[in-house]
C-alpha cells in the first residue's frame, strides 16, 4: 500500500480502481439466469471473497431471508420455504440459496445484498409450468391413402410449450403440423394439427415440453389403416353411363322404328279400308241370308250378270228361280236347308264380284 501511495501520481484514479475490481471480484451471484419448473427447487449461490457478516435475500422485492455469520452461521428465514447453508460443509465464504418447491408467483428478480462496501447483486428467476397433452377424438380408422388429421390440445402451460408429433416414434416433419397458442390468463393452451397421408398403421404421439421439462409430456393414439375397398363410384358410374347409354339407344331405336311404322301404315291405309270393307260385305251379305230375304241375293245375282259370262246364267237362274219359289219354300218345313244351298251357292260368285269393288 506504501509503495502504491507513493508511485500512483493520480491518487483518485488509482483509488477507484482497485475499489471497483475489489468489490467485482469479491462478491459474485450464479446463476444470473435461472429457470425451473413450478414445484422445483431454485438453487443461488452468492461467494464473497474476505469476513463478511450480514446477507440478505429479496424475492419479488420482499426481504425474505437473511444470514448472520457475525459469530456463527445463522440464518433467519421468513418461511420454510427459502433455505440457506454454506456451499460445502464449514466454508461461509459460498452461501447457496434455495426457494423449495417454488411457485410461478416467485418468478421475478432474485436479489442479494451483503452488509458493507460488497452491495447487491441481481438475478432472474423463470418458473415454467407443465400442463397437459391430450389428442383429441382417440383412435382413428383411415382408409389407405386418405387425409387423416390428429388434433392435440395442450393446456395449462408456461410459457407456450414447444408441441411435436411423432409417427411411429419417428418425430414427424414441421410441415405436416401446425401449432397455435392462445394465452388464458397466465398460462397457455395450445391447438396443434397434424395431417399426413395415411400408409400404414401407426402410432402417432403428441409431444408437448417446456425447456426444463425432464421427459416431454405426451398423449398417443393409433392410425389403423385399412385397405382401399373397390371404387365402387368408378364402377358406379361405368353402370350408371353405360346403363343411360343403353336406354338412350333403345329410346332412339323405338322412336326410329315408331315412325317407319306410321309410315308404313299410311299407304296401307287403303288396304285397311278395303279390307273393312271385305268384312262388313260379308257380314251383310251373312245378315242378308240369315234374313232369308231371297230379293237380296238377287240384287247380288244382278251384279254379278254384268261382269259374269253367259254360261254363269244358270247360276243367277237359279237365284232366280230361287227368289220367285222363295214363297213356296217358306210354306215348306224345309225352308232352312234351301236357305243353306242358296247361300253356298251364292257365295262362289259372291266373292267374285267383292274383289272387283275392291280394286274400283
Ligand atoms: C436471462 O434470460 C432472459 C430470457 O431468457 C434473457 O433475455 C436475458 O438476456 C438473460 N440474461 C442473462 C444475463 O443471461
Ligand atoms: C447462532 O447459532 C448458534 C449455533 O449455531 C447459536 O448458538 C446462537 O445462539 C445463534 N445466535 C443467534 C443470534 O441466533
Ligand atoms: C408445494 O407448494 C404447493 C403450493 O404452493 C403445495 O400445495 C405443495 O404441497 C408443496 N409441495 C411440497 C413438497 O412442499
Ligand atoms: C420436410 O418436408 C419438406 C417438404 O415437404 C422437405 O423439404 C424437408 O426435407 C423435410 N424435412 C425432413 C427432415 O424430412
Ligand atoms: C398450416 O397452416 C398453413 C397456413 O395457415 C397452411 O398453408 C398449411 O397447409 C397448414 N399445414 C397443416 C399441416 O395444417
Ligand atoms: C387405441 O388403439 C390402441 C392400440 O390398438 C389400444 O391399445 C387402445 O386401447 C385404443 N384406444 C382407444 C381409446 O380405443
Ligand atoms: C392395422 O391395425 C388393425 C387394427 O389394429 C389390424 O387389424 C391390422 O391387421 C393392422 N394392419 C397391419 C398391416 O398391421
Amino acid at each position: 500500500m506504501t509503495a502504491s501511495w507513493t508511485s500512483c501520481p493520480d491518487l483518485v484514479a488509482c483509488l477507484l480502481l482497485c475499489a471497483t475490481t475489489a468489490l467485482s471480484q469479491d462478491f459474485q451471484l450464479q446463476p444470473l439466469n435461472s429457470t425451473v419448473l413450478r414445484g422445483f427447487d431454485a438453487r443461488f449461490n452468492a461467494t464473497v471473497q474476505g469476513k463478511w457478516e450480514v446477507m440478505t435475500w429479496h424475492v419479488k422485492g420482499l426481504l425474505v431471508l437473511s444470514v448472520s455469520n457475525r459469530v456463527f452461521f445463522n440464518v433467519t428465514s421468513s418461511s420454510p420455504q427459502f433455505s440457506a447453508r454454506p456451499c460445502t460443509n464449514g466454508n461461509v465464504n459460498c452461501v447457496a440459496f434455495t426457494i423449495h418447491n417454488v411457485t410461478r408467483s416467485q418468478a421475478g428478480p432474485i436479489v442479494c445484498s451483503v452488509l458493507g462496501h460488497y452491495g447487491f447483486k441481481t438475478a432472474q428467476l423463470q418458473v415454467e409450468e407443465s400442463g397437459t397433452v391430450s389428442i383429441v377424438g382417440g383412435n382413428v380408422t383411415a382408409v389407405q391413402d386418405q387425409q387423416v388429421a390428429f388434433q392435440c390440445m395442450t393446456s395449462d402451460w408456461f410459457p407456450a410449450p414447444n408441441i411435436s408429433w411423432s409417427l411411429n416414434g419417428e418425430p414427424a416433419n414441421g410441415s405436416l403440423f401446425n401449432t397455435s397458442n392462445v394465452p388464458d390468463g397466465d398460462v397457455f393452451n395450445s391447438t396443434s394439427v397434424l395431417s399426413f397421408q395415411a400408409v400404414s398403421n401407426a402410432t402417432v404421439a403428441c409431444w408437448g415440453t417446456v425447456s426444463m421439462l425432464p421427459n416431454p409430456i405426451s398423449s398417443s393414439s393409433f392410425l389403423a389403416v385399412v385397405p382401399k375397398p373397390p371404387d365402387w363410384t368408378v364402377l358406379i358410374a361405368v353402370v350408371v353411363s353405360f346403363g343411360s347409354a343403353g336406354l338412350l339407344v333403345l329410346l332412339i331405336f323405338g322412336i326410329v322404328f315408331c315412325c317407319r311404322r306410321r309410315k308404313e301404315k299410311k299407304p296401307n291405309y287403303q288396304d285397311e279400308m278395303s279390307k273393312r270393307v271385305r268384312t262388313q260385305s260379308q257380314v251383310s251379305s251373312v245378315s242378308a241370308a240369315g234374313q232369308g230375304q231371297g230379293q237380296v241375293n238377287a240384287g247380288y245375282v244382278l251384279d254379278g250378270q254384268t261382269n259374269a259370262a253367259p254360261s254363269q246364267h244358270s247360276d243367277s237362274g237359279f237365284s232366280q228361280r230361287n227368289g220367285q219359289e222363295l214363297p213356296d219354300f217358306a210354306i215348306s218345313s224345309q225352308a232352312g236347308n234351301d236357305y243353306k244351298m242358296a247361300y253356298n251357292t251364292l257365295d262362289e260368285p259372291g266373292l267374285r264380284k267383292h274383289r272387283h269393288v275392291t280394286i274400283v
